[in-house]
């Protein structure tokens, strides 16, 4: 375990405490790109810690990161069905839209202008380093290094700076790209003065999960259960997974990863610790693994699906939510950005005599 990931297990730690003593003092924001529909990874990595957010007190902006769907691939697709989809999962999943801000990029012009103060603030080779964003390249067989997603770390600091937020519930592949934001906000306030929090990450207790292959999660790879599936569809999502050929089911994450996996996903739907879950089914093989777990997600998840349905029925609602998100949202970055131009002395509305 590196010392980067110590110390943000330990902030992170120190976020829950603030949550239950002072969540008045905590601003979230946390986002998600529109390239299809939230799948179980993002709910237990960091859907479930945004309600925790909402519901303890503090202040939740949700960004619908559309403007980043170009940072891997040419084209975005069907954005606005996938915009629609985000807004229905993080709704039904608990986000009050009378309390929580949810908005996208592109409807944010001064958000995305941080990007110029804060690209004179990193590196290339800073920029290249970036173990998530070598990843995503490798996942999306990316062999030459567009700017967009070059830069994508410093995108994501304007997303996170520009509310001022101090609490970014996300998995840990997305630490690499807070520790970014970090920085950027230190150098700008060694420079300029202070203007911005340096940014926790709130992790989640499942660090990784993987895919029903037992690779990394993703879309493309067809490995995941979204929360939008039906009972049935997450039942044959759940029995094509991987398992191996042992019958007795141990909980042994170093050796036996595909097991420990679905273990850990009917832990964290249960409540129940994982080498209690491999002790009950004990022989019962990889069958009685997967049923248990079908059941177990189908539980979690149903009340999530019913409200999903009813909110899919009204368009004219969640354009009404996006619409006042968008509003709530440009008014905070029009403020910060008229802050940064005035710490770097942009101000222009008196002129030096001359
Ligand atoms: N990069 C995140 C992901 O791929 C999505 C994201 C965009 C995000 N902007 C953000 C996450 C700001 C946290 C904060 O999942």
């Amino acid at each position: 375990m590196s010392d980067t990931f110590r110390a943000a297990q330990a902030r992170s730690a120190a976020v829950e405490q603030q949550m239950a003593e002072n969540p008045g003092s905590l601003r979230m924001l946390t986002g998600d790109r529109p390239t299809g529909a939230l799948h179980i990874g993002h709910y237990f990595a960091s859907v479930k810690n945004r309600v925790k957010l909402q519901r303890s007190g503090a202040e939740i902006w949700q960004l619908i990161a559309d403007y980043q769907v170009i940072t891997d691939r040419e084209i975005a697709g069907d954005i606005a069905g996938s915009v629609t989809n985000l807004l229905i999962d993080n709704i039904a999943a608990g986000l009050d839209p009378e309390r929580a801000t949810i908005f996208t990029h592109s409807a944010v012009p001064a958000l995305n202008q941080l990007m110029l103060p804060f690209l004179s603030l990193v590196s290339v080779a800073e920029l290249q380093r970036n173990p998530t964003v070598k990843e995503e390249a490798r996942t999306a067989g990316i062999t030459s290094l567009g700017g967009l997603l070059l830069t994508y770390p410093v995108h994501q600091a304007a997303d996170i700076l520009f509310c001022k937020a101090n609490v970014v519930p996300v998995g840990r592949d997305q630490l690499p790209h807070i520790e970014q934001t970090r920085v950027i906000a230190r150098r700008f306030n060694e420079r300029y003065g202070v203007v911005f929090p340096e940014p926790d990450a709130l992790l989640s207790p499942a660090t990784l999960i993987l895919g029903t292959d037992g690779t990394k999660m993703s879309k493309s790879k067809g490995n995941v259960v979204e929360l939008r599936m039906s009972a049935d569809e997450t039942a044959k999502k759940v029995k094509g997974a991987k398992t191996d050929s042992d019958r007795l089911i141990t909980w042994d994450p170093d050796n036996r990863p595909e097991v420990a996996n679905l273990l850990l996903l009917i832990s964290l739907c249960e409540g129940v610790a994982p080498e209690q879950v491999a002790e009950e089914i004990g022989d019962g093989g990889g069958g009685a693994l997967k049923a248990r777990l079908v059941d177990a997600l189908n539980t979690e998840l149903a009340p999530l699906r019913a409200r999903r349905a009813e909110l899919a029925s009204d368009p004219a609602y969640l354009a009404g939510v996006l619409a006042r998100g968008n509003e709530r949202a440009n008014e905070l970055a029009e403020q910060t950005l008229a802050e940064v131009r005035s710490a770097m002395g942009m101000d222009y509305r008196t002129l030096p005599s001359n």
